[in-house]
């Protein structure tokens, strides 16, 4: 049973309370499981005895900041949203985008498709024409033999839906679309593709080079729009006009600069990775899917668009997304659980629009600081406590160093470092 959601708003100045206390808050307004909330308090990570199997070689286990977007409004429900990133200003960033957007109606979402492609390239094909015929009559036992190769994902209600045929230069490639379902479907379409091989071979009197999920996943495409009243990102009304106009001029650079649409995009990845990584995804599939269509027209562009509509900034982002909530690692790393529980134990279909309106919420976050007091003054900010560290400040010396180094005109490693020199001569 799903549990219910609290109304908005629980989480104001979160960030100003103790780890403990935002986990008890965290706790009482998402219900979390026992487990997940001692999971929390104890800081669990991955077990050596699971570790030690997830990888080759391996020496230990390598830590990252694993922390919470306490509040975002998507497809009418409320979510606190877990997030593993390095990088300062990012959680508040989205924390902050979050806020604005939920009061103008959140996001809305939209799941096109969710099937996982593949391919087997075919090379030495004596005749193109003659073997696509031979494989296009052929279908049905095709797909029979992909399904057969991997009965679970039929059982569950998935499979083998479609495929087609190409030739590339050289190459003859067949296309196979599979229904993963909750999965993310690589060893699914990974078993399938070898299966068919031989039976390609023989049909088109070619050699199969490969069989293999391609990351470039345009049937699993997921858009997020969120539409924002202009009035709400200002309080002075001319000021709100003029941001409102900035972002969309931001959003048309990224269109036609390829040098600001990598930087648009990786603004938008602080948010998708964060989330792909703490719910146990691959990150690097994602990635190279998004970056894939992103150049889809043979230019690479911003993934997301900003317009003036009326009194509202309305921004989209579509990109392919496919996301699992179930396979991996997800079902090993006791963190991952507890940020499936936090998410209120998302389908897949589900976390694919959370994880497409944080990117675009952390779009316009950075946005909205780029184009009004520059990306430095809210980035370095919270930047200066990871300088006051490197300085070599301790526990009881970071805030300090950090307050103080926020007055500085230039906030870098230096000024820290002379900083913590000076008030440990006090
Ligand atoms: P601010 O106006 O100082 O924020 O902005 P505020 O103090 O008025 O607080 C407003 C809300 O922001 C808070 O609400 C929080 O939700 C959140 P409240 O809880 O008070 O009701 N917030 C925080 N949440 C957690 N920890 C905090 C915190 N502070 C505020 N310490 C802010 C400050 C950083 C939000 C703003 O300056 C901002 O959004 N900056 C953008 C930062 C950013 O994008 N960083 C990513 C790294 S830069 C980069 O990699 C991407 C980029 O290159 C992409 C691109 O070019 O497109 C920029």
């Amino acid at each position: 049973m799903k549990k219910e959601r609290p109304a908005m708003s629980h989480f104001s100045g979160y960030y100003k309370k103790t780890r403990q206390e935002r986990i008890n808050l965290l706790q009482q307004a998402r219900h979390l499981a026992p487990d997940s909330f001692n999971i929390l308090s104890q800081d669990q990570n991955l077990p050596e005895t699971i570790a030690g199997k997830m990888t080759e070689n391996h020496l230990g286990t390598f830590a990252l900041p694993f922390s919470l977007l306490p509040e975002i409004l998507i497809d009418g429900q409320e979510y606190s949203v877990p997030m593993v990133t390095e990088e300062p200003s990012v959680v508040a960033a989205a924390s902050f985008g979050a806020k604005i957007i939920s009061k103008s109606g959140g996001f809305t979402t939209t799941i096109h498709n969710r099937l996982m492609i593949g391919q087997v390239a075919l090379y030495d094909v004596p005749d193109m024409e003659e073997a696509t015929k031979a494989i296009l009559q052929q279908k049905r036992s095709i797909l029979d033999k992909a399904n057969a190769a991997h009965p679970s994902i039929v059982k569950r209600g998935g499979g083998a839906r479609q495929l087609s045929v190409e030739s590339k230069e050289e190459f003859l490639i067949l296309y196979l679309e599979v229904d993963v379902q909750e999965a993310m479907g690589a060893n699914i379409l990974n078993n399938m593709l070898e299966a068919i091989k031989d039976d390609l071979e023989a049909l088109t009197q070619g050699q199969a080079l490969m069989g293999i999920l391609s990351n470039y996943a345009t049937q699993s495409l997921v858009t997020a729009c969120c539409r924002i009243r202009i009035s709400s990102l200002a309080t002075n009304s001319a000021l709100a006009q003029k941001t409102a106009k900035k972002l969309v001029l931001a959003s048309k650079l990224a269109q036609l600069d390829p040098y600001r649409a990598a930087t648009h995009n990786k603004g938008i990845f602080n948010g998708i990775d964060a989330v792909v990584i703490a719910t146990g995804n691959d990150w690097r599939a994602i990635e190279a899917g998004a970056h894939a269509y992103a150049s889809r027209d043979g230019q690479y562009r911003g993934l997301s668009i900003w317009e003036i509509e009326g009194d509202d900034l309305v921004g989209q982002i579509t990109l392919p997304l496919p996301i699992a909530s179930v396979g991996g690692s997800i079902g090993l790393n006791p963190k991952v659980q507890t940020a499936f529980d936090i998410l209120d134990q998302p389908k897949a279909r589900q976390l694919a629009s959370i994880v497409a309106s944080v990117g675009l919420c952390q779009n316009f976050a950075a946005l909205r600081a780029l184009v009004t007091s520059g990306i430095q003054q809210g980035h370095m900010k919270l930047h200066a406590k990871s300088l006051a560290m490197l300085a070599g400040a301790t526990e009881t010396e970071i805030d300090k160093v950090a307050q103080l180094l926020r007055q500085e005109k230039h906030s870098n490693l230096e000024t820290a470092q002379a900083i913590l020199k000076k008030i440990r001569q006090e």
